[in-house]
């Protein structure tokens, strides 16, 4: 199974992130990382949406890869299950029952899963049912008022045939910037008798040992931290894994890797939604830098990927401000 793999260290799944090109660069910086898809819709599997389908999507490359579904309806979610076992044989299939973005929770779906157990824990008995020998696994918050409401949750969805689950360690409503709440990760963690990934602010190397030093927890998954750094998840397998750390990439490289994602996801997209996405991600590959605001201000103007590449080819051959004789 996936999740017997020692260091467990997993990228989060994450909508509009996580897709095939940021994916076919991590997997080639991190081979050991296990790879997961970003949240895909039942419902829209269902409806046959293409869209939907190529989020979904991978190739062998790829592998271990987890698809994540979210929904509301039991059926559905059996049904969806069913279709992607079939079609495209993952090495897993999660649930999504942490999302709170309010379109998600509006439906039922994500966190609004943490609300009723027994509609969760029936989700995952038909996932399980549909799934075949392909694992169930559920992704989902501390609960949605009380941090310790995760415990009785994922009980219920263990009792149901899940056989992992990621803990992302805040409430619903708590903001991405207030911190993660550890302690109440490994209050959880110990309770759950199942492989249990933790979730939520790993940032570093020592992040990540730290968080798999706490009682219950088996392993890490790295969200924003891994956005415009797929480094990151290489250094911290090397680290759980007791091996030397790669240095930090240079800005060459940063610059050069960015191009790389730049073009796959022109490939997966086209180029005008390709490039126009990336903005927001590039600005993370170039960031720490005397002149990365002024890079990302000219490439905020531009919109092609011709355009793009140069401007980031000038910050990938500018010499550092350190090193330059004024
Ligand atoms: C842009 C973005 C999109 C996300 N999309 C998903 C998603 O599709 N499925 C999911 O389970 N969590 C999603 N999340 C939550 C992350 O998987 C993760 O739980 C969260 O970012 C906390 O981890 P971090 O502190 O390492 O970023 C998303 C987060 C971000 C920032």
């Amino acid at each position: 199974m996936w999740f017997d793999k020692r260091p467990l260290v997993a990228i989060a799944p994450m909508e509009g992130i996580t897709d095939k090109a940021y994916r076919t660069l991590v997997r080639r910086i991190t081979p050991e990382v296990i790879l997961f898809t970003e949240f895909v819709n039942a419902s829209g599997l269902l409806h046959g949406a293409k869209r939907v389908w190529t989020m979904a999507e991978f190739t062998d490359d790829e592998r271990p890869i987890v698809v994540q579904l979210y929904d509301h309806d039991p059926e559905k979610i059996g049904l969806a299950t069913r279709e992607i076992a079939k079609r495209l044989h993952p090495d897993g299939i999660d649930l999504n029952m942490g999302c709170p973005v309010r379109k998600v929770v509006a439906r039922g779906a994500g966190c609004a899963m943490m609300a009723d157990i027994s509609r969760s824990a029936e989700s995952v008995r038909r996932m399980v049912t549909e799934a075949g020998s392909i694992p169930v696994s559920i992704k989902s918050r501390l609960g949605i008022a009380d941090k310790r409401e995760v415990v009785d949750f994922a009980r219920a969805c263990i009792e149901a045939g899940a056989s992992q689950v990621s803990i992302h360690a805040r409430l619903k409503d708590v903001r991405p910037r207030v911190p993660a709440d550890w302690d109440a990760l490994s209050y959880a963690a110990r309770r759950l008798d199942t492989t249990v990934i933790g979730n939520g602010d790993v940032w570093s190397e020592e992040d990540a040992l730290r968080m798999v030093a706490l009682e219950g927890v088996d392993g890490v998954m790295i969200g924003r931290g891994g956005i415009g750094n797929p480094w990151l998840l290489k250094r911290i397998a090397q680290k759980l894994a007791g091996k030397a750390v790669d240095k930090h990439p240079s800005r060459e490289t940063r610059a050069r890797t960015a191009i790389e994602h730049l073009e796959l996801n022109v490939k997966a997209k086209g180029e005008r939604r390709g490039v126009l996405e990336m903005r927001k991600i590039v600005r993370h590959y170039i960031k720490g830098y005397n002149d990365s605001k002024r890079t990302w201000l000219k490439l905020i103007e531009v919109d092609s990927t011709a355009d793009t590449i140069r401007v980031l080819e000038e910050f990938a051959n500018k010499i550092p401000e350190e090193f330059q004789v004024s």
